[in-house]
């Protein structure tokens, strides 16, 4: 069987890793790792491939950055370049950014089945691109893999046939699990300067966090908070660098006290930082997993959020938007309110070698083409109410 696995920005790097690894185990299944380029600076992409042992991709698109539109179309077409010259039985996408739903359009529409990777999550928010990668993915893909049942619930009330969807647990997890020893021994604390349990993380680059004047103002202003209590390290993503620089914000940051500013950092230095801070602010979506498992207090500085185990299960708090709300959820944290979390069902350092058991038990190529579900009418529903959306 000829896998054709995709990865195109950051967090798909460490979703992508536990499967090629286990793959490479399996005599019967031959996987090509394409990169769409979608992040290609050294520290979001390059560094990523060093330190998670990545095999350097069999082709890199080189897309970049750019609009949503341009950004996917050229993801498509480049991607159709790929399979015309490259024979897939199967595409395999991980998570929810743009290159994830781009490539698996291109593949259904070839009728190469689609397997998606952290499928059925959703934080009902329309606005965010993520969500409409995340739901168009999810239709028309064979393979749903999900990190725990709620997704598996969602995607039934979105018509998805039961039979498509598979509960494996979480492959960043499987990664994370692997790699905490080894980013015990990476010295960043001792680089920064920094004792354990006394110091927080955050990170900040949604668009909805940092692309306004208005909503960077929010953001720094919470940052500040937090750094108002203990030291804070910030490594910025790039489109938060670019956009809070030309608003004039950087300046500001670098005045306070408390606040280090870094480039973004690698795998392993990240996680261990997480790994020994007292609290974590983020409005990431894989940082509220990787708290949830390292047992590290995590505020989620979003309305929502498309992980709910991780606050009902696990250390994640969703603080919403409010500054005095986040202060005050600071404060709790730091004065040992703390929530004890547990480990989600599954999320046990095993996803990968159950998606690829999965895969081999269905091989597409003995398959015989996806049936319509038997509860077509309520798939063609959820179609249309999803369209509806859109028009
Ligand atoms: C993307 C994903 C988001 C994910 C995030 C992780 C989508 C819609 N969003 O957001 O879900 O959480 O990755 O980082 O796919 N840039 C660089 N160098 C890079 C990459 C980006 O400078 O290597 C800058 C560019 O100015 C670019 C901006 O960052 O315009 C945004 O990059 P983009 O890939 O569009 O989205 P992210 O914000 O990274």
């Amino acid at each position: 069987m000829r896998i054709t696995c995709v990865v195109g920005a950051r967090p798909n790097f460490m979703k992508v890793t536990p499967i090629l690894a286990y793959a490479a185990g399996l005599p019967d299944v031959r996987c090509r790792l394409i990169h769409t380029g979608q992040h290609y600076d050294e520290r979001m992409s390059a560094l990523f491939f060093t330190e998670l042992e990545l095999p350097k991709p069999d082709s890199y698109l080189g897309v970049g950055s750019g609009s949503h539109a341009v950004q996917t179309a050229s993801v498509m077409l480049k991607f159709e370049d790929e399979l015309n010259a490259h024979h897939a039985d199967l595409v395999l996408v991980v998570g929810d950014v743009n290159s994830t739903l781009s490539c698996a359009l291109v593949a259904v529409k070839r009728h190469i089945p689609v397997a998606h990777v952290e499928a059925g999550l959703r934080s009902r928010d329309r606005r965010m691109p993520e969500e409409i990668n995340r739901v168009l993915t999810d239709q028309i893909s064979e393979y749903l893999f999900t990190t725990d049942r709620d997704a598996g619930r969602n995607l039934l009330a979105e018509g998805i046939p039961a039979e498509r969807i598979h509960f494996v647990g979480n492959v960043m997890i499987d990664t994370l699990l692997r790699h905490r020893k080894h980013a015990r021994r990476s010295g960043v604390l001792k680089r920064l300067s920094l004792t354990p349990r006394d110091y927080a993380v955050c990170t900040m680059h949604r668009a909805d966090n940092v692309d306004t004047v208005e909503a960077a103002e929010r953001t720094s202003n919470a940052i500040a908070i937090l750094a108002d209590r203990l030291p804070v390290v910030l490594p910025m993503h790039p489109r938060t660098r670019s956009r809070w620089s030309s608003f004039g914000l950087l300046a500001r940051l670098d005045r306070c006290r408390n606040l280090i500013l870094t480039d973004p950092l690698g795998y392993l230095e990240f996680l261990a930082l997480m790994d020994n801070a007292a609290l974590v602010l983020t409005d990431s979506g894989g940082i509220q997993e990787e708290t949830t498992i390292l047992g590290v207090p995590c505020l989620t500085f979003r309305e929502n959020t498309e992980r709910p185990i991780t606050v009902s299960e696990g250390t994640n708090q969703l603080v919403g938007l409010d500054l005095v709300r986040l202060a005050t959820a600071i404060d709790e944290v730091l004065s040992g309110e703390i929530v004890d979390g547990r480990t989600p069902e599954l999320w046990d350092g095993q996803a990968a070698a159950r998606i690829l058991h999965v895969l081999q038990s269905r091989d597409p190529r003995r398959s015989p083409p996806p049936a319509r579900p038997e509860n077509s009418s309520l798939a063609d529903a959820a179609i249309a109410r999803t369209c509806s959306h859109f028009t």
